[in-house]
């Protein structure tokens, strides 16, 4: 008798259903992190969010967590200091014995500079001693590259449980890097795009070395373009969301306007449950690397 066909495994809820997974999402109460943490949690998925912002992530819990299948915890963290890293280990591991899921979101943006000089005294001015400080660039690289390496490997065993238990699915590291890391402009802002660039570089070592260690956690990460966002928006409303004219998109991106939460979602769902997916760039821009040319 032949093996009866496979088309169950093709179902949605199978390809990319959360439903019973454990995520940790940094910076999970705006922007982009926000999109994440609804992906996840309106699909089944037990989320913590963390922020240096209680109030924030008490909003999201309060305007997200009802009435969807999976569920939305806050705690507070900084992600840029060990001990405070350290004391998320510690109280997710007294709730939960394995982790499915880690999204590195939280980042900043820097200061910015204005490159359009063509004398060489004046670009010095301008860059050298005028909007470059070594602090700017300490902060910036502490919070966008650093928390990515010291977040991810204090996760490690919980994260390698989660792939020991649960027959068919790997766990899974998603760091939130920039096509600001994959373009060659700076976009008048040195130092973020650096640290973009090393996040996707870090990704890929992080992926090749924990494999090489015969760990089995896929680390892959999504490369947004401009979605709207408190660091894009400066400013969010009542339900946490930002926005920004669709305007200003046309005829520079050829989608036309900024990224949509569901674009956004679309891409984490795929790259939390894509078991074959490892140690990738996942870029979700609406064409702006296409249209710049610049890779
Ligand atoms: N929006 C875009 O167009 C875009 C494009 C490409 C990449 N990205 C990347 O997407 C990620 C999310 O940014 P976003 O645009 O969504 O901006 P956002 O709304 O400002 O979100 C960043 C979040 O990170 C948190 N955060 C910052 N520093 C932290 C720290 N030390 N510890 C814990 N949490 C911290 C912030 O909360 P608290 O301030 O309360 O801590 C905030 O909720 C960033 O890595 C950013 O570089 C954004």
């Amino acid at each position: 008798m032949s093996s009866p066909v496979n088309n169950a495994s093709f179902r949605l809820e199978n390809l990319f259903g959360m439903k019973g997974k454990v995520a940790l999402i940094t910076g999970g109460g705006s922007g982009i992190g926000l999109m994440a943490t609804q992906s996840l949690a309106v699909n089944g998925a037990k989320v913590y969010i963390t922020g240096r912002t209680k109030e924030k992530l008490d909003r999201v819990v309060d305007l997200y967590g009802k009435d969807i299948s999976g569920e939305i915890i806050a705690i507070p963290a900084d992600v840029t200091s060990k001990e405070s890293i350290q004391k998320l280990v510690d109280e997710i591991s007294a709730k939960e014995s394995e982790l499915d899921i880690l999204i590195n979101n939280a980042g900043i943006s820097s200061a910015k500079q204005n490159t359009d000089h063509e004398d060489s005294k004046e670009l010095q001015q301008e860059l050298f001693h005028n909007t470059s400080t070594v602090s700017d660039w300490e902060d910036v690289m502490r919070t966008n590259v650093m928390q990515l390496f010291f977040v991810t490997t204090a996760f490690l065993p919980l994260l390698s449980k989660s792939t020991e238990d649960t027959s068919g699915w790997s766990s899974t590291v998603i760091n939130i890097s920039s096509i600001s890391g994959i373009i060659k402009e700076s976009q008048h802002h040195f130092v973020y795009n650096a640290s973009k660039a090393a996040a996707i570089h870090l990704t890929k070592m992080l992926a090749h070395e924990i494999a090489s260690s015969g760990v089995k956690i896929r680390v892959n990460n999504i490369a947004p373009g401009v979605f709207p966002s408190e660091m894009t928006a400066k400013e969010s409303g009542d339900k946490q969301k930002s926005s920004l004219e669709k305007e200003k998109f046309e005829g520079k991106v050829p989608a036309g306007r900024p990224g949509k939460d569901e674009d956004m979602a679309g891409a984490v769902l795929f790259t939390a449950s894509n078991q074959y997916l490892n140690g990738q760039t996942v870029v979700v821009d609406g064409g702006y690397v296409l249209a710049t040319g610049s890779v």
